[in-house]
Formats: C-alpha cells, sequence, structure tokens
C-alpha cells in the first residue's frame, strides 16, 4: 500500500517479530515486516520513516549470524534495535558484546533517564521484560547509556548524532508494563508519525484499491462461514456491490445450522445473496470408509474444488477470486530461519485459481486477526459473528476420529452445540480462543438407569492461544464441566462418556486430526 506513512520492521529471527508489528499497529501507525537482508533500493522504495531491528535468537559473532547487507545505520531515518537489534549497533558501531555475567530471563526493573524521548512519561522504575543471554560490555561509539537495570548496566542507549537508540529489553511483549508506551514515543516523538492506521481508514483505502484493482470485472468469492471470508465478503460487497459472486458450500460437515445461519446473517444484515451449494452428498460419498486423517483433508479439499469449480463456471465475466489471506501466512514465508513452524496445508482454495484462471484479489494480506475482526466491526459485521472461534475449512470431518457418518456427524453436532451454548452461557466465549468437541470411535461401558450403555466417548477441548501457532488448554471451571457433561450424556445419544482434554500445544496440535 503506497502512499502509507509507515514503519518498517526488519526481522533477524525473534520469535516476538509480529508481536512488534501488532503494537506499533495498535499505537495506530502502519509497520510491516522484511527480512533482515533487505536491499537498501527496496528499502527506498518503501520508504519508510523509522526502522526498527527485532531481536534474533543468535549472537551477533556466530558466523551465521544474520547481519544487514548495507549500512542500515546511515540510511537516514530513526532507528531502535532491540536485543539483537541493540547488540547488532553496538558491534557494528564500535562497541562490544560479550556472554553476559547474569544471564537475564524474564521480569526486570528498568531505570531510565526520562529526559530521554524514548521515556518521555515512563515511570522511574518501570517492568520490563529480559530475555537475552549476550549483554553490552562497551558503549559503541558517540552513545551515551540512557537506562540500566541490576545486571545490565548498559540496557538502552541513544547516539543522537545518529539517531539511534537501542534496548536489551522487549518493549513489544505484554510484561513490560509500559512498553507499548516506550513505543509510541519512538514513534511519535522521534520518527515524527501520526495516527495512520484504524479500522476506518484500512476500510477505506481497501474499497478505493478493490474498484481500482477489479475495474469493470467480477469476483467470486468463496464464503466459508468464518470470519475472515465473512468479512472479507462484505468489505468486497461494499466497493463493488452486485460484480461480486459469493459461494458458500454446505459441506455436511458444518457445525449444527450453520449455513443456515450464515445465509440469515447475510440477509439480514447486509441484503446480499449469497449461492448455496448443498455438496453434503458428494463430500460423504467421497469420505465413505476412509479413517486417514491426511487423506480425508485430501478428498476434502479436493471435493471443494470440484463443486465451486463447477459453480463459480456460470459467473463467465469474474476474473479475480477473493481469497482471506492473512499477513502472518505472507510472511512465514519470509522469516530469517524460514518458517520456525511448519505451515499447515489449510489453504482450502489452495490451487483452485491457477485451475479456473483467475487472479487472487487479498485485501487482507497485510492484517492481522484482530484486525480483521475490527474491520469486521467497522463494516457491521454483528459482535457475535466477527468474535467467532476459527473453524477448520475440513470441519468436523477432521474431528470425527475414524470413518465419518452422517449418524456420527448429527452426534457430534449436538454434542457441540450443547457445549458451545455452556460456554456462553458460562460468559466464557471470549476468553477461549478455539473450543469444540471430537467424536472418539472408542466404545466404552456405561450405566443409564438400569440399563448397560456400551457408547462413544466424547473429547471436550478448550484453549487460549494469540495465533493458533502455540495454545495452553483451557482450565474450564468445574462446575461448568459438570453441567456440560451432564447435558451431553442425557441429550445426545450415542455418548456415554465425556472427558476434558488438558493437552497444550506444543506437543499436542489444536485439532485432533
Ligand atoms: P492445529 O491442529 O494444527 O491447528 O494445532 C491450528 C489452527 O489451524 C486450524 N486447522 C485448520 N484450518 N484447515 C483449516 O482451514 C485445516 O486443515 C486445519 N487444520 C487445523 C485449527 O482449527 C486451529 O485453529
Amino acid at each position: 500500500m503506497q502512499n502509507l506513512e509507515k514503519i518498517v520492521i526488519l526481522d533477524f529471527g525473534s520469535q516476538y517479530t509480529q508481536l512488534i508489528a501488532r503494537k506499533v499497529r495498535e499505537c495506530g501507525v502502519f509497520a510491516e515486516i522484511y527480512p533482515y537482508n533487505i536491499t537498501e533500493e527496496k528499502l527506498r522504495e518503501i520508504s519508510p520513516k523509522g526502522i526498527i531491528l527485532s531481536g534474533g535468537p543468535s549472537s551477533v559473532y556466530a558466523d551465521e549470524a544474520p547481519h544487514p547487507v548495507f549500512d542500515i545505520f546511515s540510511y537516514g531515518v530513526p532507528i531502535l534495535g532491540i536485543c539483537y537489534g541493540l547488540q547488532l549497533i553496538a558491534f557494528k558501531l564500535g562497541g562490544s558484546v560479550d556472554k553476559a555475567a547474569h544471564r537475564e530471563y524474564g521480569r526486570a526493573e528498568l531505570i531510565t533517564n526520562s529526559q530521554n524521548p524514548l521515556f518521555e512519561g515512563i515511570s522511574a522504575n518501570s517492568t520490563v521484560w529480559m530475555s537475552h543471554g549476550d549483554a553490552l560490555t562497551k558503549l559503541p561509539d558517540n552513545f551515551e547509556i540512557i537506562a540500566h537495570t541490576l545486571n545490565a548496566p548498559i540496557c538502552a542507549i541513544h547516539s543522537p548524532e545518529r539517531n539511534i537508540w537501542g534496548v536489551q529489553f522487549h518493549p513489544e511483549v505484554h510484561h513490560s508494563t509500559e512498553g507499548k508506551k516506550i513505543l509510541d514515543n519512538f514513534l511519535r516523538n522521534i520518527c515524527g508519525l501520526k495516527d495512520s492506521w484504524d479500522a476506518h481508514s484500512f476500510v477505506e483505502r481497501a474499497i478505493e484499491n478493490i474498484r481500482e484493482q477489479v475495474g469493470t470485472s467480477e469476483v467470486i468469492c468463496a464464503l466459508s462461514g468464518g470470519v475472515d471470508s465473512t468479512v472479507l465478503a462484505v468489505l468486497l460487497h461494499r466497493a463493488i456491490g452486485d460484480k461480486l459472486h459469493c459461494i458458500h458450500i454446505d459441506t455436511g460437515l458444518m457445525r449444527q445450522n450453520e449455513s443456515t445461519k450464515l445465509m440469515k446473517l447475510f440477509d439480514e444484515n447486509f441484503n446480499m445473496s449469497i449461492e448455496l451449494i448443498d455438496g453434503s452428498e458428494h463430500f460423504l460419498n467421497g469420505l465413505e470408509g476412509v479413517s486417514d486423517p491426511e487423506q480425508k483433508r485430501k478428498i476434502i479439499g479436493k471435493s471443494f474444488i470440484d463443486l465451486f469449480d463447477v459453480a463459480a463456471k456460470k459467473f463467465n465475466n469474474a476474473k479475480w477470486l477473493a481469497q482471506g489471506t492473512l499477513y502472518p501466512d505472507v510472511i512465514e514465508s519470509v522469516s530469517v530461519k524460514g518458517p520456525s513452524v511448519v505451515i499447515k496445508s489449510h489453504h482450502n482454495v489452495g490451487g483452485l485459481p491457477e485451475k479456473m484462471g483467475l487472479k487472487l484479489l487479498e485485501p487482507f494480506r497485510e492484517l492481522f486477526k484482530d484486525e480483521v475482526r475490527a474491520v469486521g466491526r467497522e463494516l457491521g459485521v454483528p459482535d457475535w459473528f466477527v468474535n467467532r472461534h476459527p473453524f477448520p475449512g475440513p470441519g468436523l470431518g477432521i474431528r470425527i476420529l475414524g470413518e465419518i457418518t452422517r449418524e456420527k456427524i448429527a452426534t457430534l453436532q449436538k454434542a457441540d452445540a450443547i457445549y458451545i451454548e455452556e460456554i456462553r452461557n458460562a460468559g466464557l466465549y471470549d476468553q477461549i480462543w478455539q473450543a469444540f468437541a471430537v467424536l472418539l470411535p472408542v466404545k466404552s461401558v456405561g450405566v443409564m438407569g438400569d440399563e448397560r450403555t456400551y457408547e462413544n466417548t466424547c473429547v471436550l477441548r478448550a484453549v487460549t492461544s494469540v495465533d493458533g501457532m502455540t495454545a495452553d488448554w483451557f482450565p474450564m471451571p468445574y462446575d461448568v464441566l459438570a453441567r456440560m457433561s451432564n447435558r451431553i450424556i442425557n441429550e445426545v445419544r450415542g455418548i456415554n462418556r465425556v472427558v476434558y482434554d488438558i493437552t497444550s500445544k506444543p506437543p499436542g496440535t489444536i485439532e485432533w486430526e
């Protein structure tokens, strides 16, 4: 996106790089992440108003340590180095870095020089989060110390001459209590940036860009019923009206009444008509007798493409296929160390644009999930919808372990609906990243009334997470668990045992397949 004042974050491999971008955006400034080895030419093209050097796992002295490929310190805009970024400044500009006498991981008290614009308004003893083995032992030339901690005499530095700042701690993490204010100081006091990034301005620019890009041609959008594709469809409709064609395929593997609710949402709130295709027969026939999870995914993916292809053919003026690709999907591929986590093959319409000869339209390529939600709210998508938990493309197909049958789908839908209803009733829904029920092909003995039962097991899973890459199991209160279990066993035929999953990710995954 041109003409938007922005910050560039150079990625030296830190697990927190994305978090820096999010925090900068929360400060109302647009930020983009680029690999550490960006060329000067490319940087001039982007023309940032300031640069942040991320942390990273390497030592600056290591052979394979990532270093910029040109003299970034003379580039001419303010620079803030964080952790490894600070050490890089020292290494390149005449300071030295050594194994710290006291490795510091965790909270520390920062004693600042409040005269410095970076620390304006920061309390004298602010809590910050440290995570490093190396530390500065000698200041680079023409730098001064602007903060220290008990274990790090050189914790933050500044060169007025060069317009460069460096901090050993991580202002971007939640535990640095005034970290966001420190970043905000860098953006406003030092780089002179103003508010340029919020959902409202994003929507205005995106509408303009979509109109310009699409011109008089038409766009097809695959509406899965998830938050991303729903917000995307509403945005596109706002931009190009009837030139948008939305197709929703009911795979038969959706949650209870999902497709009906989706149609209603669009009809009542946006006056948009969606082409609904009942594909359940096609999907379930393809899945008959299949138990292997990867094979299930492949069959579901292929069935989707088959049906979508046929449905889309009638829109022969369409030149574009819209997808809700998000920023984390885009940057995973440029990270220093390559993708640190395996990129999932979840792109459920993967391969479609090539097959159909369509160009890709991806207006959310620069957004994080929470920003898509904010855009959704800005566009009037109701809160209950934008706050919904993520739902995988293959749906209940990967939550029914083993072979899938219509009967099992109906059983799981009922159990899942009760589970989610109880979570909502307990006011816990928004504290959880994702919650769902899983049906196991494991039978056990029970007793109901005077009768012996021999039925399936239902697993309840709920996790907290920021991005789905790592997750903790959610400590569901016992009384809520008791209600859920009671209701599921009493109300859902085919289930006589309920268990709660207490596995984090890693080592588990969020889904069971
Ligand atoms: P895992 O199970 O890999 O899930 O820890 C991480 C996140 O990705 C979702 N997920 C999928 N989404 N197609 C999707 O569209 C898939 O095949 C798929 N598998 C997992 C999962 O629900 C969680 O949010």
